[in-house]
């Protein structure tokens, strides 16, 4: 069955991590083929499954993630499938990887274990149960974490799954500010994150996806609550990601996310902002250069994002959007960090904008993609 499309789903993803890794400075790559193994198991061929996680249904998602002090960290986003995939049959099939990996790396399943009921539901119009994130490291043991979904139970229920995962992860007097702040009129939160390693930079993280509406004021206003976060930087930041088609109502939505850590009750301390900027690029080389001139901005090695980008892509550049889905900073007490996050596109590209797609200031409406692959949201 070497033939079969799971085994050139792996094969692909596979050859991309290696040669992300590679492009990142790990002497290790290949430390990432027994996790990619665990995480590629379902039979593509009778049964692919609609994966939100990318734009073309790969269950898998790259990032290269800079900051300073630290070298740069390859990270994969994935959904485990089961072997003939469902909401409910994915589900069950990540609550037993997650009990492989607990013990094969010691994770730290105690806050997970204090929220996972809330979690456990999969109605049929749930867009996912469980995601991972795997962060590869040099030397160590990879670092695992874990996204749950708060639309799981419908979105009626989603602020009060939120409000009790807070509550019992000890964050209950952080939750009015920051639900003020975060779910504007439009916005949902859209996953928790945890990270399940031992240790006091062990995180939990709250991602709130605002309106497609919402512009850099929107966003200013939802990082306003993280003490030491400079608002100007992330006005700054929107714009040059987004350029000035920030607010059309055919965008994905910006995404904010609230970092906390051992002892922060009250106050996240880092903020992070997500700009979809594959919605306000016309291809990829227009996505790449807003990308490398961030790094720049940011003094993070704009040379190796170039590579990065290079070690993924599969074709010109200019032949699509879409490779960079996203690009994210995060704020806080230290100085912005980066990250880049790349598409696999090992199903589809999705073909380049017509330049006009995006005329001097408000031009008139347009369809956000021109494919014809059903939208992710
Ligand atoms: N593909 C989904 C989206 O664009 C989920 C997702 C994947 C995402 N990576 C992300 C959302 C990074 C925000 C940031 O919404």
């Amino acid at each position: 069955m070497d033939t079969s499309a799971s085994s050139s789903l792996s094969s692909h993803v596979s050859t991309q991590a290696h040669a992300l890794m590679t492009a990142a400075g790990y002497d290790n790559a290949h430390a990432v083929d027994e996790l990619l193994a665990d995480l590629l198991t379902a039979d593509e061929t009778t049964t692919p499954w609609p994966s939100q996680i990318s734009d073309d249904h790969t269950p898998v998602e790259f990032s290269l993630a800079l900051d300073h002090g630290q070298r740069p960290t390859v990270r994969i986003l994935a959904e485990a499938l089961a072997a003939r995939p469902s909401l409910a049959a994915n589900l069950h099939a990540a609550q037993h990887l997650l009990e492989r990996w607990a013990s094969r790396y010691s994770l730290a399943m105690g806050q997970y274990q204090q929220v996972a009921d809330l979690f456990a539901g999969a109605p049929p119009d749930s867009q996912f149960a469980v995601w991972f994130s795997v962060v590869l490291r040099r030397r160590n043991v990879p670092r695992i974490k874990v996204y749950l979904n708060p639309q799981c139970r419908g979105t009626r229920h989603s602020v009060a799954l939120v409000v009790t995962a807070m509550r019992r992860l000890g964050l209950g007097g952080a939750y009015p500010a920051l639900q003020a702040a975060a779910i504007q009129p439009g916005g949902r939160y859209s996953f928790l994150a945890l990270d399940l390693h031992h240790g006091p930079r062990s995180r939990i993280k709250v991602y709130a996806s605002h309106a497609a509406t919402a512009t850099d004021a929107d966003a200013a206003r939802a990082a306003a609550v993280v003490p030491g976060v400079d608002t100007d930087e992330v006005t700054t930041f929107c714009r040059l990601a987004a350029g000035d088609t920030l607010g059309s109502a055919t965008s994905r939505p910006l995404v904010s996310s609230y970092t906390f850590v051992d002892g922060d009750s009250c106050h996240p301390s880092g903020y992070s902002l997500y700009v979809p900027i594959r919605s306000h690029v016309t291809d990829d080389r227009q996505a790449r250069d807003r990308a490398i001139a961030l790094a720049r901005r940011y003094g993070h090695d704009a040379g190796l994002v170039d590579e990065a980008i290079t070690a993924i892509a599969r074709r010109d550049l200019a032949a699509g959007v879409g490779l960079i889905p996203h690009i994210a900073v995060r704020l806080g007490d230290r100085a912005p960090g980066l990250t880049v996050y790349l598409s696999s596109e090992a199903y589809r590209v999705s073909p380049p904008r017509p330049r006009t797609a995006f005329p001097p200031m408000s031009g008139p409406t347009r369809p956000e993609r021109s494919g014809s692959s059903p939208e992710p949201r």
